[in-house]
């Protein structure tokens, strides 16, 4: 018998121990028109996501061939990535008269909360039902070098209208940089698919985006993406201005913050729409997030994957996030990502698919 994706799932994702020792725990919902969705409980992560289109079952996300593979890779696979989602520069940055140090683990900067980000780790199942699963994270005060000791609470739900909603809860007892997020990489035509994420059809209802160096840190200029490859808020082919500008060539591809227009983050409008390279899947974006990452998997060479090596662009990636390196940048105001003491870090972004 030819095994299902979700048996595969279960038998290489729980059969060798994670970073712990222990097997990770594996949790599959599923709603009652046929679309299952599966989480675990390292990092968070969201595993795989099953839609029935054309009487078949379609995997639409990217995954690791086994927990060995997932425990190497660089890509940050459907995690929860925090403490700070993203980079910051040297990993250095001053909050309240104070100096931090974070982990270097991306060329000189820290990237996705260094180098046992909230990817590595653990988290705890809170509660669970048929068609949500929460799970919690204490990170204590110094956690890779950040201040404040943060609690969080990541719940992920499947609703009967084919929604992902991920709703994220942080409170911390010092002020301290927090940016959470998902890194799943969706391939809406099939991950074993030989489509690209340029073939894929996008919009972004974004006005400015981030420009950046050669290490990815933003430049601190907010860009009008008016007139440029940037321009996602008609939708347009990701292929078909690709590579086309300094800004793109210095990333590989798109790996930049886009700021969305402020009305469309209510959680409620489409911030963003992802259209597979058929039209048979469109994925809209929701969230109360100021800004997205989107990210066109340039760095996806020979990283193992469920059904084959992946290679360059095939899959992307849509994180809902405050800006990159925000706490180097007060003059961002609100959307520098600092979450003082006495704060609730609430928020929410849901990823609906009609098929
Ligand atoms: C984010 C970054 C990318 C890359 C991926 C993980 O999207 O912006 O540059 O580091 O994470 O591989």
């Amino acid at each position: 018998m030819i095994k299902t994706n979700l048996a595969l799932l279960k038998e290489s994702i729980t059969h060798e121990p994670s970073f712990d020792g222990q097997s990770a725990r594996l949790i599959t919902l599923e709603n009652a028109n046929g679309m299952t969705v599966s989480f675990m409980d390292i990092g968070a992560s969201w595993l795989s996501t099953c839609l029935p289109v054309k009487g078949e079952q379609r995997e639409v996300l990217l995954r690791s061939t086994n927990m060995t593979e997932h425990m190497k890779q660089n890509a940050y696979f459907g995690s929860i990535v925090g403490r700070y989602a993203n980079r910051i520069a040297n990993g250095q940055f001053t909050l309240e008269g104070h100096s931090y140090q974070l982990d270097i683990n991306n060329g000189k900067n820290s990237l996705h909360g260094g180098f046992q980000g909230y990817d590595k780790r653990r988290w705890t199942i809170k509660s669970q039902s048929n068609n949500h699963v929460m799970f919690t994270l204490e990170s204590n005060d110094g956690d890779q070098g950040y201040p404040g000791r943060v609690t969080v609470v990541v719940t992920y739900t499947l609703t009967e209208q084919n929604s992902v909603e991920i709703t994220y809860y942080a409170e911390t007892d010092k002020a301290t940089p927090l940016n959470l997020t998902n890194h799943a990489y969706f391939n809406l035509a099939g991950e074993s698919s030989t489509a690209k994420s340029t073939d894929h059809t996008l919009i972004l209802n974004a006005d400015y985006y981030l420009p950046t160096n050669e290490s990815l840190i933003p430049t601190g200029e907010l860009r009008s993406v008016t007139s440029t490859s940037f321009d996602f808020r008609q939708a347009k082919s990701i292929g078909r201005d690709f590579l086309s500008e300094p800004d793109q060539e210095i990333a590989g591809g798109y790996d930049h913050a886009f700021m969305f227009s402020k009305e469309v983050t209510d959680g409620q409008q489409d911030a963003a729409v992802l259209i597979s390279p058929d039209k048979d899947i469109v994925m809209k974006v929701k969230t109360t997030k100021p800004a997205i990452q989107f990210y066109s998997g340039n760095f996806l060479v020979d990283t193992p994957g469920a059904s084959k090596e992946y290679q360059r662009y095939d899959g992307l990636a849509l994180e809902t996030q405050f800006l990159p390196d925000g706490p180097n940048h007060p003059e961002w105001k609100k959307n520098s990502g600092i979450l003082n003491a006495g704060e609730i870090y609430q928020h929410q972004t849901s990823y609906l698919f009609e098929f």
